[in-house]
């Protein structure tokens, strides 16, 4: 069956935070959203069949999380990223933000650090504060458009309250997908100096050709024990919507530490929509995601042509992964301060500011490009123009 990515799906007036909170939020009328992470495509036909089954069926009640479920999220582990995923190491939680909140409150005391590798995905720096934590900031290096872990940075600033990173990978927004022997590297510094690993996995199955992600819990063996890693199917099939995600938690102990911080908050019971649209995706959605996966990819090509062709100055940073594009706008002629009045105001194109994920320099634009063609089209038009008005 081939999938018509091309399609334009009106997702206005369908309480979509995308398109309908986009004017709102950039302040800006007719906005063409290119900002929150999710996809302008319908979900793999599977899923939306089970959901109409479960929905026929008319009974909503607490559900119980069945065999069949953990062993479609298994098999896919295993059959996409050759990792042998044990059920009992599960922890299901509504959404993947909501666990890296609960991780931090379960092994984080007041006024510890947690290390995250800016810029990066910005609600990390939310969850850290929120549970009285410190932002213990290593910021990437950007080497002739690629970036890198700074470790000689980080060794520099770590301190005995240094208790946890939260690693993204693949990396959101700079789209690395990050190698063994990286994640080697940063797993050995870790465990010399006990800080506890948390790899935000969610866009792992998202990688072009020639890349390959790496579960954090792969790269050896002694570092299953002091990692947590966090997965869903919610990037990989658009089911952001459903909040539904499987932690996993090799280690004994540490899992039972998390399950007691969600006690606090007695968050036992799961949506059933959730667990069966996930379900369905693991079991059903494979070939939908072949070809969703060969169309970003044509997508991602027309973006380089287009800016390479059209916008002088304009750089992308080459993703790995990831349906997310960090633009460089430095050699734009744009004043870095106006950047994003640029963007939202002239191109009237919303696209996430660089600043947010606390990237060093101003400059930087993040674009989604999980859309269909013409309205990346039509993206890149608007900011053509408003380019060519500044000179
Ligand atoms: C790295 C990363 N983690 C987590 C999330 C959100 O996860 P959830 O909606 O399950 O909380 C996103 C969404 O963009 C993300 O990019």
């Amino acid at each position: 069956m081939r999938y018509d990515f091309d399609n334009i799906i009106d997702r206005r007036n369908t309480g979509s935070a995308k398109w309908d909170f986009a004017d709102e939020f950039f302040g800006v009328k007719d906005i063409l959203p290119m900002w929150v992470a999710d996809m302008d495509f319908r979900s793999p036909p599977g899923v939306i069949e089970a959901l109409k089954q479960r929905a026929e069926h008319g009974i909503f009640g607490y559900y119980h999380v069945t065999e069949s479920y953990y062993e479609a999220v298994m098999d896919w582990m295993k059959r996409r990223h050759h990792w042998e995923v044990q059920k009992d190491w599960f922890v299901l939680t509504p959404g993947v933000v909501t666990a890296l909140s609960f991780i931090t409150a379960a092994f984080c005391q007041p006024g510890d650090e947690v290390i995250v590798q800016t810029p990066v995905y910005f609600p990390f720096f939310r969850v850290i504060e929120n549970n009285h934590c410190k932002i213990l900031d290593n910021p990437m290096c950007l080497d002739s458009g690629l970036y890198t872990m700074d470790m000689d940075d980080l060794r520099k600033k770590v301190t005995a309250r240094t208790r946890m990173i939260i690693l993204c990978n693949p990396h959101n927004p700079v789209g690395r997908v990050w190698g063994k022997e990286e994640l080697y590297a940063i797993g050995k510094f870790c465990a010399e100096k006990n800080i506890l690993i948390v790899s935000d996995e969610i866009h792992g199955d998202i990688v072009y050709p020639g890349f390959t992600h790496v579960p954090f819990i792969t790269v050896a063996p002694e570092f299953a024990d002091r990692t947590i890693v966090c997965t869903a199917a919610s990037k990989t099939f658009n089911l952001p919507g459903m909040q539904t995600s499987n932690i996993i938690i090799p280690n004994g102990k540490l899992r039972q530490q998390m399950l007691q911080a969600m006690e606090r908050y007695y968050i036992h019971n799961l949506n059933i929509m959730g667990l069966v649209a996930t379900e369905a995706a693991y079991r059903t959605g494979e070939s939908w995601l072949t070809q969703f996966l060969e169309y970003l990819q044509g997508n991602l090509h027309f973006l380089e042509q287009y800016i390479a062709e059209r916008m002088p100055g304009v750089r992308i940073i080459p993703p790995q992964g990831t349906y997310l594009v960090w633009l460089d706008f430095r050699n734009a002629g744009i004043n870095p301060a106006r950047l994003d009045k640029f963007v939202r105001e002239d191109a009237k194109v919303g696209l996430e500011a660089g600043t947010i994920f606390r990237a060093k320099e101003a400059g930087f634009e993040r674009m989604n490009i999980a859309c269909p063609r013409t309205i990346l089209a039509e993206g890149l038009g608007r900011i053509e123009k408003a380019l060519r008005m500044l000179s």
